[in-house]
């Protein structure tokens, strides 16, 4: 294959910054499982203020943030309410049931976003023959609508719904940076509706690896003994957590691009015969595509695509997935729209 490679597959493909990999030069470390670890701390008292919140904890992948965040708001047995097509739910291999032991209840959402007749129906009503709801889950921006931002108003009123009931929020936040790129809203208030949150590093913020769980002191307490327990004490780790420092002046303030760099790819991929856009707007930097064209089908689409050096990800049958991130530059949509062009030629 002669062409660059243009890989649309996810932002996790984002490679760290010339001053990312300085500064892990530069970092001072220490023992983070000892507490030692000066560019750890400041790390997770950064992110701890940005969202208004008393702690953070440095975690090798959002994953693991997420199952010790249910694990560290739960007891085994109780309820959690979680989005049908979330994450949390879909792709963390049952860590829900296996890691936190808990009872699930899946939703489905419209954008991410649960019908609040719905929601309230499911939270349990006090009984001794029910499971007791401890936890519901949102997440931003949500995936699998395509990147959908979902507003703050809505995660106030499921936030006032939560502990209206004595439940919790968990925010999955991976992308929470690409949300606020576009809504201008204070991380501080995206903190105020949920009790904790999880933001991931080594997305469209390209450190090489690494999320943060953040909430209240004691709620980070438990989340740290659960990551050991699960094996993610890490020791000298501040040369990652350096990374993650300088992704929030260097490339947090780039990701408006990305998704600028989406919506115009999406733009004129509608043009395309055979294809259409299988979401309903482009918040973000994900763009999900359905095959139309009832000749081909969407793996056999990646594949004349990855021949041209465009990487993408078939989801099933029909949904092709593009991705934007700091190294698709607009030659990269160029070429993607050609390529689609082409293969999609009747
Ligand atoms: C919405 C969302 N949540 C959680 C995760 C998990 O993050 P990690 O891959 O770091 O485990 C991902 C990863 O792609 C994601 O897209």
């Amino acid at each position: 294959m002669s062409h660059p490679l243009a890989d649309f597959r996810s932002d996790t493909v984002t490679l760290p910054t010339a001053r990312m990999l300085e500064s892990m030069l530069a970092a001072r470390v220490g023992d983070d499982v000892l507490g030692d670890d000066p560019t750890v701390r400041k790390l997770e008292t950064r992110f701890a203020s940005l969202f208004g919140k008393e702690a953070a904890l440095f975690m090798p992948s959002g994953t693991m943030a997420n199952q010790a965040a249910v694990a560290a708001h739960t007891v085994p047995g109780e309820e959690v309410i979680v989005d049908a097509s979330a994450h949390i739910f879909q792709f963390e291999v049952g860590g829900l049931s296996r890691v936190a032991g808990v009872h699930v209840r899946t939703l489905d959402t419209e954008n991410g976003q649960y019908a609040f007749g719905q929601l309230a129906r499911a939270v349990r009503p006090v009984n001794d023959h029910m499971p007791r709801t401890g936890l519901i889950c949102t997440e931003q921006t949500h995936l699998f609508s395509g990147g959908t931002i979902v507003p703050l108003d809505y995660l106030e009123e499921v936030y006032s719904l939560a502990h209206h009931h004595g439940a919790l929020v968990h925010m999955d936040g991976a992308r929470i940076f690409n949300a606020q790129a576009e809504t201008g809203i204070d991380f501080v208030d995206y903190g105020k509706f949920c009790d904790s949150l999880m933001v991931s590093l080594s997305k469209g913020l390209s450190c090489p690896i690494g999320s943060i769980l953040i909430g209240d002191g004691s709620f980070i307490e438990r989340a740290r003994r659960v990551r050991k327990w699960l094996g993610g004490g890490m020791r000298q780790v501040g040369y990652i957590a350096a990374c993650g420092l300088v992704a929030l002046e260097e490339t947090v303030p780039m990701l408006g691009e990305d998704n600028a760099r989406c919506r115009r790819l999406g733009g004129a991929i509608l043009g395309i015969d055979g294809v259409q856009m299988a979401q309903a707007t482009i918040d973000t930097n994900i763009l999900f595509l359905e095959i139309t064209q009832a000749s081909i089908d969407a793996p056999m689409v990646e594949a004349a695509l990855a021949d041209e050096g465009i990487l993408t990800l078939a989801l099933g049958h029909r949904l092709l997935r593009f991705v934007t991130h700091r190294h698709i530059t607009d030659a990269d949509l160029e070429r993607a729209v050609a390529a689609l062009q082409t293969v999609l030629k009747p």
